[in-house]
């Protein structure tokens, strides 16, 4: 019975494999030498085969016993990278126990040495070496990532344009004055101060700075047990206070967006918050909505100036992914300020207008407002909820 359930789905991989010849695919590769790095942190990064001209730069922060791998394989960002060619870099954690340092007070000083200082040179070292767009250097994590993503916002806050922080705490919230060190009155939710305090801990981490900041996603779900979800609030009047909002006072309260269960408070164009109903810990990363973010994806995220984003964004802005011919090597980037010829679009039924998704490319899910019909010779594959490709 198990021989031959193996030997069935072994029948249908090869059979797979028969149909769709193997591609050659880039994979995730270690980089030693990228800089100094007393702290020890390890430096992997993904290049797709097919990278934009000026690639935007996705450094994405795994959590506690997370490792480079564990996010390249269990998020869509690697995925996502194929499709819209960009680069993605996984720092891995040199602790034990595999959390960051997010505790100590050289993590919330520029330069100093520890793991903040070692990912921000990573990013830097892609960006050199792939001619990024320093216009477009994003931030991600999970968890003790996440933690890092606010750090790392607060530290260096000249080098990145925006994040997306999946259920962690405020900077400076889980300090110990330890390495790595971990904080159980901020992970329990019990770190409650005024926005004025937690705008002043962010902003101390990069003195005199009067510069730019990211743009903060910050995500939480009401069911976490571990790190508590009153970090969503406190978070929230971290980056209000430096953005010069309120935090009671959200702009706009989206329900059900970006998904079911889901509430979006919009702040204004440097901050959303996404608070997931009954969520956990183990909050999705909703990579979809991460590119709208980012600015990646041509459907910008929900304004203050319209209820609702449009539904039928232009055509050239939809075509990040889409290609006429399976083997072209084209990539539209989305944030060109030259406009790029619009590819006729292929009249189809479900979604008259649009142009069929390449081999590859994201063809559905949760959020996703693109074409859902994929070129000849593919077809639109379900993956997960926030995701189906064309395969
Ligand atoms: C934990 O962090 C809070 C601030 O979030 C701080 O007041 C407290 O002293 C820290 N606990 C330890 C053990 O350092
Ligand atoms: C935190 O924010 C959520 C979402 O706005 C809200 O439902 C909850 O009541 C807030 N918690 C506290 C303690 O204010």
């Amino acid at each position: 019975m198990l021989f031959s359930t193996v030997a069935s789905s072994l029948l249908a991989l090869v059979s797979l494999a028969d149909a769709t010849p193997l591609v050659k695919r880039a994979s995730l590769t270690r980089v030693n030498n990228f800089g100094n790095n007393p702290s020890g942190a390890r430096m992997y990064i993904y290049v797709p085969d097919r990278l934009q001209a000026r690639p935007p730069v996705l450094t994405a922060i795994h959590y506690c016993t997370g490792t480079a791998n564990a996010l390249y394989t269990g998020t869509p960002y690697a995925r996502l990278a194929d499709q819209h060619g960009f680069i993605v870099v996984y720092p891995e954690s040199p602790n034990s126990g595999g959390c960051w340092d997010v505790s100590s007070r050289a993590a919330y000083t520029r330069d100093s040495g520890s793991n903040s200082h070692a990912i921000s040179l990573m990013t830097k070292w892609a960006l050199q070496q792939y001619n990024g767009d320093p216009e477009r250097v994003f931030l991600a994590g999970t968890s003790s990532g996440a933690m890092m993503t606010n750090i790392m916002a607060a530290v260096y806050p000249d080098l990145y344009k925006a994040a997306a922080a999946y259920a962690g705490v405020p900077a400076g919230c889980f300090y110990t004055g330890t390495v790595a060190g971990w904080n159980n009155t901020c992970a329990n939710g019990q770190s409650i101060t005024t926005q004025e305090h937690w705008a002043k801990t962010a902003l101390d981490m990069y003195p005199g700075y009067t510069g730019s900041r990211p743009r903060m996603l910050i995500y939480h779900g009401s069911a976490d047990t571990i790190i508590y979800p009153r970090n969503f609030n406190e978070t929230l009047k971290q980056w209000a206070g430096v953005f010069g909002y309120t935090y009671g006072q959200p702009e706009q309260t989206l329900a059900n967006t970006p998904a079911a269960r889901y509430t979006r408070y919009i702040y204004g164009p440097n901050l959303h918050g996404i608070y997931g109903t009954g969520v956990t810990h183990d909050l999705p990363v909703n990579g979809a909505n991460d590119m709208e973010w980012f600015g990646i994806t041509g459907n910008p995220p929900p304004t203050t100036t319209s209820t609702l984003p449009s539904t039928t964004p232009a055509p050239s802005s939809t075509s990040t992914s889409t290609s006429t011919t399976s083997t072209s090597t084209r990539i539209t980037t989305t944030s060109s300020v030259v406009p790029t010829p619009t590819p006729t679009p292929t009249p189809n039924p479900g979604n008259p207008g649009c142009t069929p998704v390449g081999k590859w490319g994201q063809c559905g899910g949760m959020y996703y407002t693109g074409c859902t019909v994929c070129e000849a010779g593919s077809t639109c594959r379900f993956q997960n909820d926030w995701y189906s490709q064309c395969l």
